[in-house]
């Protein structure tokens, strides 16, 4: 089998190609990545002999055309995937994400190739306190430029199955932590930031609730829906680890033996989302997937472990992105 992975040199694309080389050497991987900031070819150095690796846009249709024409499947990951980003320039999101999906779907549409499409559970809004997980059926309601486009590049998915019998699957997953992830992301920040001897910083009063996975469960979800998902239909991935944010930089703060409230609130996010919770019941019923990362903590732990052992990977993208969060005008409260 011979897969295009776009998006492999992102954080969750990443780790995908490098459980797959582990996992699964009989499949043939070619990376299709633009390099942007978020793209880091240092993430598969140390697998690339077992992969091909291809430079460039996904929006470019004759080049995506070529590579869909010779592979079995595609697992499109390649996306601009910063909320922050997309309040600053939403351009880069409608065009990556939406145009660059577009033109995916063509090119799997002419060649006849297996494609899932891997999307976000903020394409349906957030929740309050109260109100039952984000389902399959839940109605699609994005806050945010980077949530608008990823619902619209989902609902392009859905009408190419529909109206062309293209042979998709759509994933919907909650937020993910682990190795690889960009420093501008909150777990990544945080940990730099101790690293660095900086405080963490926590947008508004944090109590925001996101429903975290580790990306290895992920991953592991995204390939049984490849192989065993039904053609057409939406999965959502999530590992029932809802926290607010508050409580995940205390996790952290103690991890590096500091105090709880050793932290700054600083400006909050426009629009930002309140909850997110994934009902993850239909990939565990229907296709047996488990996630194996059950305590948070401890995948937590393992992670800024692997943030302490990796700096040279993290470091020359530190500066730079405090530099645009202040920019944009974070402020400490
Ligand atoms: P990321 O920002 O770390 O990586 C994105 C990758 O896509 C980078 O390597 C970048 O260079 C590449 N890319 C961007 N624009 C491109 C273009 N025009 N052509 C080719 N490559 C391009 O993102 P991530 O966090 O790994 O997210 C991957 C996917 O998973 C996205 O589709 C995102 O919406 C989705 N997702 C992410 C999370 C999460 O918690 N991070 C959760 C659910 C879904
Ligand atoms: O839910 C899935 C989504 O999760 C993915 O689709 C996105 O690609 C991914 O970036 C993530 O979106 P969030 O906006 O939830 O993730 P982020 O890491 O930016 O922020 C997580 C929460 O932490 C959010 O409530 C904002 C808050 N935050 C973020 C940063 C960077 C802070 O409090 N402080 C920070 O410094």
């Amino acid at each position: 089998m011979r897969l295009l992975v776009t998006g492999g040199a992102g954080f969750i694309g990443a780790n995908f190609v490098h459980q797959t080389v582990a996992d699964r050497p009989e499949v043939g991987v070619v990376v299709l990545d633009a390099l942007t900031y978020a793209g880091n070819r240092a993430s598969l150095d140390s697998i690339a002999d077992r992969i091909e690796f291809v430079r460039g846009d996904v929006a470019d249709q004759e080049l995506v055309d070529r590579l869909v024409g010779g592979v079995d499947a595609v697992v499109h990951f390649a996306a601009e995937s910063h909320n922050d980003n997309s309040l600053a320039q939403p351009f880069p999101f409608v065009q990556t994400n939406i145009v660059g999906t577009f033109a995916l779907l063509e090119a799997v549409r002419r060649h006849d190739v297996r494609y899932h499409h891997i999307s976000t559970d903020e394409v349906y809004g957030d929740l309050d306190a109260h109100e039952p997980p984000f389902t399959p059926n839940t109605p699609y309601n994005p806050s945010s430029p980077y949530s608008a486009s990823k619902a619209s590049s989902d609902l392009l998915v859905r009408a190419w199955v529909r109206s062309f019998g293209v042979r998709a699957t759509i994933s919907n997953c909650s937020n993910n932590y682990g190795p690889y992830q960009h420093v501008e992301k909150f777990i990544p920040r945080q940990i730099t930031n101790l690293i660095d001897g900086v405080r963490p910083r926590l947008y508004g009063a944090g109590h925001q609730v996101r429903d975290w996975i580790h990306v290895h469960d992920h991953n592991r979800a995204v390939w049984t829906i490849l192989e065993h998902g039904r053609i057409g239909q939406t999965y959502l991935i999530g590992a029932n680890d809802e926290l607010d944010n508050k409580s995940v930089i205390e996790l952290i703060l103690a991890e590096f033996g500091r105090d709880a409230d050793d932290f700054d609130h600083v400006t909050d996010r426009p629009g930002h989302d309140q909850r997110y919770a994934i009902d993850a019941s239909l990939l565990r019923t229907e296709l047996g997937w488990e996630p194996r990362f059950a305590d948070f903590r401890a995948g937590l732990s393992a992670t800024i472990r692997w943030y302490r052992e990796h700096e040279d990977w993290w470091r020359p993208n530190k500066a730079v992105t405090e530099s645009t969060y202040l920019t944009a005008g974070e402020k400490v409260l």
